[in-house]
């Protein structure tokens, strides 16, 4: 029963450290804390040894008092023990009836009302105390709810929607811009930084002007100045074409391993600038002259 309780006790001890640890570091969504930082585990793990420690040495000092005592005041000590053991075991079993407070089945009769339905007769039991505070904390919370909303008008359910998100839009800009690189052909968009296009002419004079030129007029590759599009215009249209190349056997690779997500639509934002520009030697017009769809 002892060492029962004591293998308890660590165990509770053990959880709570645990679930400390979880609570206190931040893991990607669906991540334990302790398989993502597993030095935590030691942590866990010195929590585990001191609490067997202490409940080894407890257990010795006990021993080691009883042993020193007389015979007489031994068993006083262990008289003493039991009838706290027993207080507490006694609570136990009453707790289901403090919940409740129902009546044993014997002394039913008692509360048993005069009404008879076809047989079915009816009970007169107490509340269970637990059901009849909570619906007195309900009210209680009613009350206050009532004077804050409807008396003194606190925030609306409109504005308490609104605020919510105007904070994840908040959330989502500052997750946007740790995590750049999560820009797809779906969801790329134009760029228009300054700081942003000048990167993207860096890589392309260092990567493209072979074949498209500097000035974008053209040569291996199609005039980038013209509305005609080959593969199709549009920020969308372009980064998908330095995504996945041009057709085959064309000359026109696909980029996707040579520079990151982010890189890409700095590029295809850049190129995108040279539209209406008139370069020196243009190549003539490839393709279909490309309209961005309106979208209404
Ligand atoms: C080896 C030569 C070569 C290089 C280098 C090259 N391209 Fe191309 N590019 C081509 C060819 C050829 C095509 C036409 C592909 C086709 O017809 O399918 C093309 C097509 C394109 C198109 C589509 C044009 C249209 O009309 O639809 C874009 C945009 C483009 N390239 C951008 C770039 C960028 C940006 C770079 C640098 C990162 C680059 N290219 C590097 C040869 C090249």
């Amino acid at each position: 029963m002892r060492t029962l309780a004591s293998i308890f006790r660590i165990i509770a001890i053990v959880a709570i450290a645990w679930g400390g640890v979880e609570l206190l570091f931040e893991t990607e969504p669906g991540q334990l804390a302790v398989i993502q930082y597993p030095k935590t585990l030691l942590f866990i793990g010195v929590i585990l040894l001191v609490s067997i420690a202490v409940e080894v040495s407890v257990a010795a000092l006990r021993f080691t008092l009883l042993r020193s005592l007389s015979p007489e005041k031994q068993e006083l000590f262990l008289a003493s023990e039991q009838k706290f053991s027993k207080k507490l075991s006694n609570y136990f079993e009453r707790l289901p009836n403090l919940l409740t407070r129902s009546k044993a089945i014997e002394e039913e009769d008692e509360i048993e009302l005069d009404h008879n339905y076809d047989g079915i007769r009816e009970l007169d039991n107490k509340l269970p105390p637990w059901w009849l505070y909570s619906f007195y904390a309900s009210i209680i919370f009613a009350a206050f709810y009532l004077a804050r909303f409807h008396i003194f008008d606190d925030y609306t359910q409109v504005e308490e929607f609104q605020s919510e998100v105007a904070q994840a839009e908040i959330d989502i800009a500052r997750y946007k811009e740790t995590a750049k690189d999560l820009v797809t052909i779906e969801t790329v968009t134009l760029m228009e930084e300054p700081s942003d296009l000048e990167a993207g002419k860096q890589i392309y004079l260092n990567n493209c002007v072979a074949c498209h030129k500097a000035d974008g007029g053209g040569g291996i590759g199609p005039n980038l100045t013209d509305e005609h599009w080959i593969l199709g215009g549009g920020v969308k249209n372009v980064y998908r074409t330095l995504i996945e190349g041009g057709r085959p056997g064309k000359g026109m690779v696909s980029w996707k391993n040579d520079f990151k997500p982010s890189e890409l639509q700095q590029v295809a934002s850049y190129v995108l600038t040279l539209q209406g520009t008139t370069p020196a030697e243009p190549k003539d017009p490839q393709g279909e002259i490309w309209q961005e769809e309106i979208i209404e």
